[in-house]
């Protein structure tokens, strides 16, 4: 008789019955390969990322707010406090404005003929339509709103993101539409947003053509670099996990990783790494590009905290797939949280950061390293399962629902 059945839960799913909710359906019968990652990665977030005071950072890359996956993912995760702060692609947060502004995006076709939609002045990006139009009025609104004093100085991208969001909200408010936008909703619930590339995109394209003419404003990406690890240590310092949700790969997964190589390599604050590491992509890790690189090379990093690794999860799946899925496991599984409102602590997060790097840090080679020998000394939220380790070091966590 083998031992597989100490080790290991029955793999015996339930039959599918006719109205079954979303987070039993997952729980019941996604039970291998990438379904079996995509029920994991619900567990993940819902038991421990989201649990106590864990702080979660989500990154965004792919075109998720053109297929309107902000209105109908981000926007609630974010109502109900699971996201705490956001590293997104100046793309997602450009096509975001569109629903903001209440313009219109079409449900089309891949199969179309492009030399025709440029005749025709139609934009498509896969299956995603929409007029030119959508295009020139969403440049002419941000060229428009940066003209305001307020936007006439050197800022990080979180505030440049929150005073633009503030003016979204005011066309929401006319326009008698709400929750359409991530900008908005980042305003109204003070989650900081930060960009990890500002040139790369069409706002930022139109940034640097107001640069052209007066404008002062410029995105300050050294307070971005120092604001995004101070949220982090803020976390850590105070006893509460950080973990990163990271949608597709690019840019703004290293931005939110490199938050602890910052800390610990450049600052010299002795860390450990982020707590709980989730992806969702289709990039893989023999390349060696960093959207595929697994947890396990970010530990190697110090980005992931070691302890930990068996808890992170990579789900190879479609962004616009796993992302309803867990949102709805999600809110389905946890009660909301108040709002953590980092945006409003920023400053104080930031001076935080600064006196730890004036006692730690110094100009010349840091001479110290993490010692992971060490006990850790401050407490984590327990799992409310503890998770039985498989083979290949992922978790194998049963079915336990909260
Ligand atoms: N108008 C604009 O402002 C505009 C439009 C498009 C892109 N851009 C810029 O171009 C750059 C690249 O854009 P990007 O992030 O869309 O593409 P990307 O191809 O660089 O995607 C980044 C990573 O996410 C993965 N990924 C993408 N879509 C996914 C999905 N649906 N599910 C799972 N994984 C997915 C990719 O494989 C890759 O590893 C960005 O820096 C962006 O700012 C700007």
């Amino acid at each position: 008789m083998s031992s597989l059945n100490k080790k290991f839960p029955l793999l015996l799913p339930d039959p599918i019955r006719k109205n079954v909710g979303v987070a039993d359906l997952i729980d019941s019968t996604f039970k291998a390969y990438n379904g079996g990652r995509l029920a994991e990665a619900c567990r993940l977030f819902s038991q421990k990322m989201v649990a106590g005071k864990g702080v979660v950072g989500m990154s965004l890359t792919g075109a998720l707010t053109p297929a309107g996956l902000g209105r109908s993912a981000i926007v609630p995760l974010m109502k109900a406090g699971f996201v705490d702060w956001i590293i997104s692609t100046g793309a997602n947060l450009y096509h975001d404005l569109h629903y903001g502004l209440g313009m219109k995006l079409y449900a089309g076709s891949p199969f179309l003929n492009d030399v025709q939609l440029r005749h025709d002045g139609i934009i498509r990006i896969y299956d995603v339509l929409f007029d030119y139009d959508v295009l020139l009025d969403t440049d002419a609104f941000v060229r428009e709103v940066i003209q305001a004093p307020e936007f006439q100085k050197a800022m990080g991208s979180d505030e440049f993101h929150y005073r633009l969001g503030r003016y979204v909200h005011e066309r929401e408010r006319k326009l008698g539409i709400k929750e359409t936008s991530v900008l908005s909703a980042a305003y109204q619930l003070g989650v900081p947003i930060f960009t990890s590339s500002p040139g790369d995109s069409s706002i930022g394209m139109n940034v640097a053509a107001m640069a052209l003419r007066d404008s002062q404003l410029l995105i300050d990406v050294n307070r971005d670099v120092n604001q995004t690890a101070a949220i982090v240590y803020d976390a850590k310092s105070s006893g509460a996990t950080s973990s990163v949700f990271i949608l597709g790969g690019g840019s703004p997964k290293n931005f939110m990783l490199q938050t602890e190589p910052q800390i610990q390599e450049v600052m010299g604050i002795e860390e450990r790494g982020h707590d709980y590491f989730l992806q969702c992509t289709d990039a893989r890790p023999d390349t060696g590009g960093l959207s595929g690189a697994t947890p396990g090379e970010a530990v190697s990093w110090g980005k992931i905290d070691p302890d930990n690794l068996p808890d992170c999860v990579v789900c190879y799946t479609d962004s616009t797939i796993a992302l309803p899925l867990l949102t709805s496991y999600a809110l389905s599984r946890v009660a909301p949280r108040k709002p953590k409102r980092l945006y409003e602590r920023r400053d104080d997060q930031y001076q935080t950061l600064r006196a730890a790097y004036f006692k730690h840090g110094k100009i010349q080679k840091i001479d110290h390293r993490t010692d992971l020998s060490k006990a850790k000394t401050k407490s984590k939220p327990k799992a409310k399962t503890a998770p039985k380790r498989g083979r290949s070091g992922r978790s194998v966590t049963g079915t336990k629902r909260d």
